[in-house]
């Protein structure tokens, strides 16, 4: 088959849902200040969801899985590849996709993890992509999941009260007709610094801080022109305009880097998909979940044109336009 295309989708929301308010008497119990009122005016969360402490990113991605395998009306055994993005994997090694898969009940398809932060879920895809267009899998599951509440420092508020747990999955399919339309993928590691975890795993102990920094405004500057880019890029590459666009999907960081990327791509904002505010940051989850809301919603439609988003740690970023 000449190319892959989207036949399922599935999200998975740990139960435990944190709102701004719950956030705030947390952290006033740390002596830090925040409010519902600034973090909605300045990231338009509202909510986020925690997963309990012995809950793994393989745990919440299996379950993402066995929805959208079954929404594309499949059975596990006849997945052939999985690839799983993440940054909150459940062991230095083995992959979280090895794990997930013995979770799944099934064995022997190629499996591994792509690491690549808030991008990691358009990188997943365009690697899936790519091995189906060359005959190397037929029926790929592409997860992203992310148990970031593990990484978080809660006596940082300019930090803690962004990010929250999740996971979204797809199934992409060979097929005759096209679906996945166009890729784009960039890096720049000259930006580690500005988003990063940096503490690893040495000599018996953790070593380094192991939980999240982050400048926000350098991010946020960075984040906005390099999104317009990649979607340019993909336009550029299917032939198509930014009129043709029916939904795009963007990376859910924080409204105000959407509206501002809606804005260059002369997108209405009845046109991007949002659950920023329900699921808070969560990193390579965020576009599978929303995009799968947006399917149960009924918004997105077997046919229509999205343009998926992704931009992060590394600094990464990247877009994949297709037909769903
Ligand atoms: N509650 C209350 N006050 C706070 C909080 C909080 N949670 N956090 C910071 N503040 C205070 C600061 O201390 C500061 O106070 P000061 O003026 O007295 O020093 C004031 O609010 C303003 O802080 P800034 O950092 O200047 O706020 P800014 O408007 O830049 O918003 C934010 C911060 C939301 C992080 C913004 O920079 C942003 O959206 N950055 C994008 C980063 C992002 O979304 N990253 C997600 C991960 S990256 C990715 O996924 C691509």
């Amino acid at each position: 088959s000449a190319f892959s295309r989207i036949t399922g989708t599935g999200s998975y929301l740990p139960p435990r849902r944190v709102t701004n308010a719950d956030l705030a008497a947390e952290l006033a119990t740390r002596g830090l200040e925040t409010s519902d009122e600034w973090i909605v005016e300045r990231t338009g969360i509202r909510a986020r969801h925690f997963a309990a402490p012995d809950v793994c990113s393989s745990d919440l991605g299996a379950e993402a899985a066995r929805r959208a395998i079954d929404a594309a009306g499949l059975q596990p055994q006849d997945i052939d590849l999985i690839i799983v993005a993440t940054s909150t994997p459940d062991m230095v090694f083995p992959s979280t996709a090895a794990i997930l898969q013995h979770k799944l009940g099934i064995a022997g398809c190629p499996v591994f993890d792509v690491q690549a932060v808030c991008s990691g879920f358009v990188y997943a895809l365009t690697v899936a992509d790519a091995m189906i267009r060359t005959g190397t899998a037929h029926k790929a599951l592409v997860i992203g999941a992310e148990v970031f509440s593990r990484i978080l420092d809660f006596n940082d508020r300019t930090t803690c009260v962004l990010f929250g747990d999740g996971a979204g999955a797809v199934v992409l399919e060979a097929s005759d007709t096209p679906g996945i339309l166009a890729t784009d993928l960039h890096a720049d590691g000259k930006h580690v610094g500005i988003l990063c975890v940096p503490g690893t795993v040495s000599g018996g102990q953790v070593l380094g801080d192991p939980t999240l920094k982050m400048d926000g405004q350098a991010v946020f500057k960075l984040a906005v022109g390099v999104l317009e880019d990649a979607a340019r890029a993909t336009l550029a590459k299917a032939g198509l305009q930014d009129t043709d666009i029916d939904w795009l999907i963007p990376h859910q960081a924080n409204i105000r880097i959407m509206t501002s990327t809606a804005r260059k791509l002369k997108l209405p904002m009845d046109k991007v998909v949002v659950t920023v505010d329900q699921h808070g940051n969560t990193s390579a989850a965020s576009i599978p979940l929303a995009l799968d809301h947006a399917v149960r919603a009924g918004q997105v439609q077997k046919g229509q044109k999205l343009m998926l988003e992704g931009v992060g740690g590394g600094f990464t970023w990247g877009a994949v336009l297709l037909t769903f």
